[in-house]
């Protein structure tokens, strides 16, 4: 499982010898999944280049408070607000009483104090440096402001003295910062969202189409983003934002959505298939305009492919939630799907004027779901869709480690038969 998947962490390098370790701390934090920028300190670029942190972090680094050109891009605010934590590694005795102090006199301490995010330091210095009473006396201060504080580890000095005030090793930072993010209920998990609804084309002004706007999609590809997943949102033509962090991928098509769902579902350990798929499409595209010359036309349709059905078929080991919109009987008709398509949960709920919200779910702000997996069923009530995919994230996701646990991730001994329990 990559711990942080997604997690923007802002690296700060201040003048110490153990600042060259801070390259493999930028290769192993990316490893384990998070986006890395680098701001350097002054001291810290004596020691190391910036143009190496660039090369290993995928950014331009950044060292100047009063750079007209970095302000203008990402400056100490932009920053600050772009970063999920901030990170100094190596921390240097000087930093520490500057950061103490509050001082903003250069970037890396003014985007320290603009932060509304957790701050980690990894302090690195000589034994006596680190045992002085005015280091430590600074470091209770921080403690007090809620800066943590990771290591330092004892053993040989690069001045050649023995004792604490070694860098931590880089594992055990890039620990120490994923357990930051371990509240995630989805954390390191990949969850493929299919949303909207596809076009069929009738020839080249006209297709077939159906209502929806995509928003409940989108509301769950964003609230699995903030459980923490990776995501991966395969979208029909809507009129909606990407939300943020979350990797898009837009179709027209029922055929051109199942190809692009099954490259990319290999990597996927969830799906849910919230897209309103025609069902049909003209068996023949009209190259031209079809003329109104008949008081009759007739087109002949042929089924579409059933997305989540052929993808469940053939990766058995994907836990895949879908959706059933229905008219009447909500529950008989979502549970007849979910043995049929041979899915492990079901979010099913009425359209139509059985519908509670008086705009009839399709483009609404809101909606009701029935939430059914083996023969159990939860209510989630008429909420604004942004709630209602939080809600719905958090019970996927409880039953997504309960099927893990029992199947040991091969999903191979899930039958959902009546009487047979998810
Ligand atoms: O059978 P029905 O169309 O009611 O099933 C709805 C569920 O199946 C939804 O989750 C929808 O996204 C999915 N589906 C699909 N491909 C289709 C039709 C439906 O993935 N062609």
């Amino acid at each position: 499982m990559r711990q942080l998947t997604n997690k923007r962490i802002l690296l700060g390098v201040t003048g110490s010898v153990a600042a060259y370790k801070a390259g493999e701390l930028i290769r192993e934090l990316r490893r384990a999944g998070a986006e890395v920028r680098v701001v350097l300190t002054r001291s810290a670029a004596e020691f190391v280049t910036p143009l190496t942190f660039q090369a290993l972090s995928g950014h331009p680094v950044n060292a100047e408070l009063l750079d007209a050109e970095t302000e203008a891009g990402m400056g100490h605010i932009e920053l600050a607000r772009w970063a999920d934590c901030i990170l100094v590694a190596p921390a240097s005795a000087d930093f520490l009483a500057r950061l103490a102090q509050g001082r903003a006199d250069d970037l890396l301490t003014a985007v320290c104090l603009a932060r509304g995010v957790p701050l980690a330091v990894t302090p690195a210095m000589n034994q006596k440096m680190w045992a002085n009473a005015a280091t430590q006396a600074n470091l209770d201060a921080m403690r007090g402001r809620g800066v943590l504080i990771f290591g330092p580890d004892s053993g040989e000095q690069a001045c050649g003295e023995t004792g604490p005030g070694r860098m931590l090793e880089v594992p055990a930072i890039t620990e120490a910062v994923s357990e930051l993010f371990t509240t995630g209920s989805l954390q390191g998990r990949t969850v493929l969202v299919t949303a909207g609804p596809t076009r069929e084309v009738i020839d080249p002004v006209r297709f077939l189409a159906n209502h929806s706007s995509g928003k409940m999609g989108f509301s769950i590809a964003e609230a699995a983003q903030e459980a923490g997943a990776r995501v991966i949102l395969v979208s029909g033509p809507v009129n909606l934002p990407t939300p943020d962090r979350v990797e898009r991928i837009d179709v027209i098509s029922a055929e051109q959505m199942l190809a692009e769902v099954q490259e990319r579902v290999v990597s996927a350990d969830i799906l849910v298939a919230a897209a309103a798929v025609a069902d049909y499409r003209p068996v023949q595209v009209a190259t031209e305009k079809i003329r109104k010359t008949h008081d009759r036309l007739q087109l002949e349709l042929v089924r579409n492919p059933d997305i989540l059905r052929e993808v469940k078929r053939a990766h058995p080991r994907l836990f895949c939630l879908g959706f059933a919109a229905e008219t009447e009987d909500l529950h008989a008709h979502a549970r007849a799907k979910l043995i049929d398509k041979g899915i492990e949960m079901i979010a099913a709920n009425r359209v139509g004027a059985a519908a509670e919200d008086a705009e009839g779910v399709f483009g609404s702000d809101t909606n009701a779901l029935s939430l059914l997996w083996g023969e159990d069923c939860v209510e989630l009530p008429l909420a604004p869709k942004a709630k209602l995919a939080r809600q719905l994230i958090a019970s996927l996701a409880q039953r997504f480690d309960d099927w893990s646990k029992r199947t040991n991730g091969r999903g191979d001994n899930i039958v959902t038969l009546p009487g047979n329990r998810n």
